[in-house]
């Protein structure tokens, strides 16, 4: 199993859930509304002649707990549907994961993703 963590633009999570979806990707989500940079830490504005820097970007952070088999199909969605082609399109971390439990039922593995 691997844990999938996205992070993407918010205005891109509704098609990359149904892209998803339609992908036939249909387990357990965690959503969460993230700030952060990255290599270009931030962007820089000018507001009444004022130049600053927006430092801390809003994007979401997806968590998927998946079977090694979609790990393949879920990154070609999001390579697919996440990016708008521009910095701060977003990354994909993918982890090893040791061990999954559901609780009422108590399954472990693949069983209870
Ligand atoms: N190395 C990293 N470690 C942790 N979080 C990261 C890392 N790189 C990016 N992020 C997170 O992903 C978000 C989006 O990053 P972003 O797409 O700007 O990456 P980037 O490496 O700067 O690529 P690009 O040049 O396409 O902008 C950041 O706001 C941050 O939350
Ligand atoms: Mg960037």
């Amino acid at each position: 199993m691997k844990h999938i963590k996205a992070v993407i633009r918010p205005e891109k999570l509704n098609d990359v859930r149904d892209a998803l979806e339609k992908a036939g990707i249909h387990r357990g989500i965690m959503i969460t509304d993230i700030v952060g940079s990255g290599i270009q830490k931030g962007i820089e504005q000018i507001w009444r002649g004022e130049r600053y820097t927006l430092d801390l970007i809003p994007k979401v952070m997806m968590d998927m707990v998946v079977k090694d088999s979609d790990v393949v199909i879920i990154k070609k969605v999001l390579l697919e549907t996440a990016p708008i082609g521009e910095f701060g399109d977003g990354k994909i971390f993918i982890y090893p994961v040791e061990e999954v439990i559901r609780i009422r039922t108590g399954e472990e593995g693949e069983a209870a993703l």
